[in-house]
C-alpha cells in the first residue's frame, strides 16, 4: 500500500481507470492530470494539461510517482512515453514510434500487411488529382476515405456517393481540414459486417486479451447521424464468439505485436483492434494505442483482477504469469451528451439526479465532461457522463443502465436509447 499512480487524461475512460486503480491494495494514492469533477472522488486532480509532456514528467519526478498510466492517444502519439523514459520514469503505454499504429493509418496498413492480418484493400495518395482519378476509374462506391493522421475521430469518411468521395479528397488534401494529418490519404474498400472492439494488454511478447466489447459510434439510434467518440458500449460482445476470439488472437493480435517488433517498434501497452466482423472474418478497420472510451468503462466494471497487477506484469514483461478474472455479468455503459454534440455544444448546465443513482448497487456514473460550480456538478464537455451498470444478463444490464439514466437530467441532455440492442439478437 505504498504506490503512487498518475493517470493522464480527463474523460470517462480516465474516471474508470482512476476508480479501478484506487481500489488496488497496493495503491496509496492516485493522481489524475488534468482529470474532471467526477474523478476527484477517487484521485487528486492536478492542473496540468495532457499535452504538457515536460510539465507532466516534472510532476511525476517531483511527486515520486511510481507508475504513470496514459488514457488518450495524443500524448502517446506525441511521445510521452519516450519523454518519461528519458527521465527514468516508469510509464505504461507505447513509445511514439509504436503509437504510430494509431497515429498513422498508412503505418497501420503496412503493419497489417506484414502481419498478414485481414483488412480492407487500399491505396495511398498525396496528390488530389491522382486520388480523384483513381476513385472515378477504379473504386467501388461506397468507398472509405481516411486522412492518414490523428483527426479527433473525424478523419474517416464513409462515402456513399462518388461526389461525397471526391468532396472528401478535397477536404483532406486541398482544403487541409485536418492540417498535417491530411498530408496523405487512404482510399479504402468499404467493408460490411458488425463492428467489435478487441483490446489486449501486451508487454511486446505476450498478448493478454481483455474482455470483448462493442461501441456505438453514430450519434443517433440505429447507427444514424454523424460519428462521435462513442455513445455507449457493452461487454461482453456476443458477436465475438469463442471461435472468433481465437481467430482474432491468432490472425490479428499476436501477428501484429510480432510485426511491430520486426518493424523495430516493439509494442507495450494496450492494443485495441477495431474490427469489422463479416461471416467469421475479423477484418481490421483500425488500431488504437490505448483503452477505448467508452469501452473501458464496462470492461473495467467487469475486471475482478487488480488492474495494477496487469500493468506491472506488462511493464516487467511477465504478462505470461497473470490471468485476469472477469465478472460473469454483463456491463452496459450509456453515454449522456450535451445538446449539439458531436457538433458545437453549450456547457455549464446543472446536472440533476446524480445522488439518486449513487444509491443504486453495481451502477457507476463515470464523468467524462463535468465541472463543479458552487458545489454542484455542471456539464463541461460534449460527452458528459457514462452511466454504467452490471446485470446478470445483457438485457438486465441494459435495463439497469437505462433505469439509472432516467434519474439524471440537464437542459438539452441527449443519449441513444438502443445501447446493447445489437447483442440481444444473439440470445
Ligand atoms: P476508424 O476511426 O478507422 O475506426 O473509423 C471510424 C469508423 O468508420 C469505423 O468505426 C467504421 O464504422 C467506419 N470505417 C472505417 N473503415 C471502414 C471500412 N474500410 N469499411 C467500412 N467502414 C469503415
Ligand atoms: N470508442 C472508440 C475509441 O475509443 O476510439
Amino acid at each position: 500500500m505504498d504506490k503512487k499512480i498518475l493517470v493522464i487524461g480527463s474523460g470517462g475512460r480516465e474516471h474508470a481507470l482512476c476508480w479501478k486503480l484506487s481500489q488496488s491494495p497496493k495503491v496509496a494514492k492516485v493522481y489524475c492530470a488534468p482529470g474532471n469533477a467526477g474523478i476527484k472522488q477517487h484521485a487528486q486532480c492536478i492542473d496540468i494539461k495532457a499535452s504538457d509532456l515536460p510539465g507532466l514528467a516534472s510532476f511525476a519526478a517531483s511527486e515520486g510517482i511510481d507508475i504513470t498510466v496514459v488514457g488518450p492517444e495524443d500524448p502517446l502519439a506525441n511521445g510521452i512515453v519516450d519523454v518519461f523514459r528519458e527521465k527514468g520514469l516508469t510509464i505504461f503505454g507505447p513509445t511514439k514510434k509504436a503509437a504510430q499504429i494509431e497515429a498513422s493509418k498508412v503505418f497501420t496498413k503496412r503493419i497489417l500487411e506484414r502481419a498478414g492480418a485481414p483488412t480492407a484493400s487500399y491505396k495511398v495518395f498525396t496528390d488530389p488529382d491522382e486520388a480523384r482519378n483513381y476513385i472515378v476509374e477504379k473504386a467501388d462506391i461506397p468507398v472509405v476515405i481516411k486522412a492518414d493522421g490523428l483527426a479527433a475521430g473525424k478523419g474517416v469518411i464513409v462515402a456513399r456517393s462518388l461526389n461525397e468521395a471526391l468532396d472528401a479528397v478535397d477536404l483532406i488534401l486541398v482544403k487541409r481540414a485536418f492540417g498535417d494529418a491530411g498530408n496523405k490519404l487512404i482510399v479504402e474498400e468499404c467493408l460490411k459486417g458488425e463492428e467489435a472492439s478487441f483490446m489486449a494488454i501486451t508487454d511486446g511478447f505476450t498478448v493478454l486479451p481483455l474482455a470483448t466489447s462493442q461501441d456505438h459510434k453514430p450519434v443517433y439510434d440505429n447507427d444514424e447521424g454523424p460519428n462521435t467518440g462513442g455513445m455507449g458500449a457493452y461487454s461482453p460482445a456476443p458477436v465475438v464468439t469463442e471461435d472468433l476470439f481465437e481467430k482474432v488472437m491468432e490472425q490479428v493480435m499476436i501477428p501484429t505485436v510480432k510485426a511491430m517488433a520486426d518493424e523495430s517498434a516493439p509494442y507495450k501497452g494496450v492494443l485495441y483492434g477495431g474490427l469489422m466482423i463479416d461471416d467469421g472474418v475479423p477484418n481490421v478497420l483500425e488500431f488504437n494505442c490505448r483503452f477505448g472510451d467508452p469501452e473501458a468503462q464496462p470492461i473495467l466494471m467487469r475486471l475482478k483482477t487488480d488492474l495494477l497487477d496487469l500493468i506491472e506484469a506488462a511493464l516487467s514483461e511477465k504478462l505470461d504469469s497473470v490471468t485476469p478474472a472477469w465478472d460473469n455479468r454483463a456491463a452496459v455503459c450509456v453515454v449522456l451528451a450535451s445538446a449539439g454534440y458531436p457538433g458545437s455544444y453549450e456547457t455549464g448546465k446543472e446536472i440533476h439526479g446524480l445522488e439518486d443513482v449513487e444509491k443504486m448497487e453495481d451502477v457507476m456514473v463515470f464523468h467524462a465532461g463535468t465541472a463543479l460550480k458552487d458545489g454542484k456538478y455542471v456539464t463541461a464537455g460534449g460527452r458528459v457522463l457514462g452511466v454504467t451498470a452490471l446485470g446478470n444478463t445483457i438485457k438486465e444490464a441494459i435495463d439497469r443502465a437505462y433505469d439509472a439514466v432516467s434519474k439524471i437530467s440537464w437542459e438539452g441532455m441527449h443519449y441513444r436509447t438502443d445501447i446493447g440492442r445489437k447483442a440481444l439478437k444473439y440470445i
